[in-house]
């Protein structure tokens, strides 16, 4: 069993070394951020306010890992939306639970998030902080815009992952921070290839210090 966490804010690169990862050492993978995006898909398909808890937490019961959307739930308002629901320690507990689950089912899997190392699993094989900072974040999401053919304002973009890492780091329950033994990973000068290297390089190492212990 390897179970690999990793965290970090929005856009950082977290999504895409996941599955890098996931690939390489044949784990299983949660993007948990879609569990929270599902809640609040459902939220905002009913016109029921973010701030509906119950409602909030039936969503939550109702989510199925197996069956996340991922191109249904990748709006920006829905992301938005998540980082708000997010805030709710009633529904955080029902999301934990499952996503605990399928972290304990072999071979094992790469779960990528915000409390991953810190909350969800502490116990973690090897855990990862991947940050960049929040222009150059912004910068690549404003080429990931106009790759698509849309257009946008590099300020506004700014503003708005300034505001979701506000939002994400400063609630009360779980907030986005480093585990204490979490490996740090700056991508804000490194290209994916090279992220994904010294990902490999922090894994293949503390998985032979554990094979050796
Ligand atoms: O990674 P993402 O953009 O899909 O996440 C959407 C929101 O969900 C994020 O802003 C905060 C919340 N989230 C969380 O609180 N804990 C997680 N483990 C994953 C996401």
């Amino acid at each position: 069993m390897i179970v690999i966490a990793i965290d970090g804010p929005a856009g950082a690169g977290k999504g895409t070394l996941a599955r890098r990862l996931a690939d390489h050492y044949r784990l299983n993978l949660l993007d948990t951020g879609l569990t929270y995006r599902a809640v609040a898909y459902a939220l905002l398909q009913h016109a029921l306010p973010l701030d509906n808890v119950s409602a909030a937490e039936t969503a939550a019961r109702q989510v199925d890992l197996a069956k996340l959307d991922r191109a249904m739930l990748s709006a920006h308002a829905v992301g938005e939306a998540a980082s708000k629901v997010a805030v709710y320690p009633t529904v955080r507990r029902i999301l934990v639970e499952k996503q605990r689950d399928f972290a304990k089912t072999p071979p094992g899997a790469v779960l990528d998030g915000r409390d991953i190392g810190t909350v969800v699993c502490p116990d973690a094989d090897i855990k990862l902080y991947v940050t960049a900072s929040a222009e150059v974040r912004a910068q690549r999401r404003l080429a990931e815009i106009e790759s698509i053919g849309g257009s946008a304002n590099f300020s506004e973009i700014l503003a708005d992952i300034v505001r979701r890492d506000e939002r994400d780091m400063g609630r009360a329950d779980s907030p986005l921070k480093p585990a204490d033994d979490a490996h740090l990973l700056d991508t804000s000068e490194m290209a994916i290839e090279a992220a994904f290297l010294a990902a490999k390089t922090i894994i293949d190492d503390a998985l032979a210090k554990r094979d050796k212990a």
